[in-house]
């Protein structure tokens, strides 16, 4: 199978990384040299989407097409080149474009009833903390917190294209959902840590959440892949508070992070399934292992070791694959011919929760040591 993902961030690593799981040949499209998952592809090709002859051709080499960015008009030509070169390129258009906008996706949790952090205007008769966000942009970017609502008033007039809601406190947790159209299968629930800027900087799955919640997450995975008719798949994020959960987004693209935890713990390859999803009929997604996972990712700050949010691991250039390294089980790392500094994704798991976040303490330490020996650009 040879799989074409077209942009290099963090979603085009993380599907570059489960296709070599999977046994593909995987090629990159990026015009940016400097792409996070150039290292992790087989062939690279350094172009310009709209460079439409020399695109065309590598369409026509392969068998199955990913998009892995944002940008609209970027779909829409990957989708025409698609019908062009009769190639497969899996992804929901319909889902993606409700889901990139907070304001549509608010607006049709509520037409389906999807349980929701409460609406400014509740929170301004309450008096309970709120939180303002982009409505296009992802990745936590320009997420705000007000602690008084009376104080967000003039952010949100200034900023009508923000959306503004309850700032709930508590644990997050994330859902991936995988359908063909006509039926759909939620995947498993993992725990979402952020950091102080809201960005995600470590997963847990399967997440350690009790049987009511999880059947809670579940139905309403279950609700909004009917009602999105998801080709495809899509992820869901909900806070908890009080024992009931809140959704705060959609994202109908692959994403980052919870794929590769959850392939640790259950041997679920979602990039893999996506595909036979799509193009077998009856097809059942089986997990083969039964394992916690834990993916964190840490920079070096001074002789330490500390856990940030993704948002560090798009910008240090092309990443390293590393295998048995300090002591987990895998690591995507900074290349330190590139990058003056020290950035990592490392990966554990175990049959416990407990012996993953000892092993994960354990090669932190092991990684610190080594740090303060020699010049962190040795680590390799
Ligand atoms: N209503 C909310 N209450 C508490 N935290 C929130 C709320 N909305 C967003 N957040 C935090 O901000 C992060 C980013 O918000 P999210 O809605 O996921 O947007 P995006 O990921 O597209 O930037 C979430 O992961 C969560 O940590
Ligand atoms: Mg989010």
């Amino acid at each position: 199978m040879n799989i074409l993902i077209i942009g290099g961030k963090l979603q085009g690593t993380e599907i570059a990384y489960l296709a070599n799981k999977a046994g593909w040949t995987v090629h990159l499209v990026d015009k940016n040299p400097m792409a996070a998952a150039i290292d992790l592809c087989d062939y690279y090709y350094k172009l310009d989407l709209f460079d439409t002859q020399k695109i065309l051709r590598i369409f026509k080499k392969v068998d199955v097409v990913i998009p892995a960015l944002e940008n609209t008009s970027c779909i829409a030509i990957i989708e025409r080149y698609g019908i062009m070169t009769n190639t497969i390129v899996l992804f929901d258009s319909h889902a993606f474009d409700i889901s990139s906008s907070k304001i549509k996706s608010n607006l049709f949790f509520r037409e389906i009833n999807i349980p929701m952090p409460r609406d400014f205007e509740e929170c301004l008769l309450n008096n309970l903390p709120v939180i303002v966000k982009p409505s296009d942009r992802s990745g936590s970017e320009g997420v705000q917190i007000f602690n008084n609502p009376a104080d967000a008033k003039s952010f949100i007039a200034e900023h009508p294209d923000y959306i503004c809601q309850q700032y709930v406190e508590g644990p997050s947790y994330s859902i991936e959902v995988i359908g063909n159209g006509k039926t759909f299968e939620s995947l498993v629930i993992t725990e979402i840590i952020v950091d102080e800027e809201c960005d995600c900087q470590c997963v847990i799955a399967p997440a350690r959440i009790d049987g009511k919640l999880e059947r809670a997450f579940h139905n309403i995975a279950t609700k909004i892949a009917g009602a999105l008719k998801i080709k495809g798949i899509f992820d869901i994020e909900v806070i908890e508070k009080n024992n009931r959960l809140y959704v705060l987004e959609i994202d109908a693209r692959m994403p980052s992070q919870t794929p590769i935890a959850v392939y640790f713990a259950t041997g679920i390859n979602m990039v893999k399934e996506m595909i036979l999803y799509n193009t077998i009929d009856n097809y059942r997604i089986c997990p083969s292992l039964s394992k916690y996972c834990i993916l964190q990712h840490v920079y070096l700050q001074g002789s330490k070791v500390r856990g940030k949010g993704e948002g560090i691991m798009s910008q240090v250039g092309p990443l390293l694959h590393k295998t048995d390294y300090f002591g987990v089980d895998e690591a995507l790392i900074s290349n330190p011919k590139i990058y003056n500094g020290f950035v990592a994704e490392l990966i554990v798991s175990s049959p416990t929760y407990n012996d993953a976040k000892y092993q994960l303490e354990h090669s932190i330490e092991k990684l610190e040591e080594k740090l303060m020996e020699v010049e962190y650009d040795a680590i390799e």
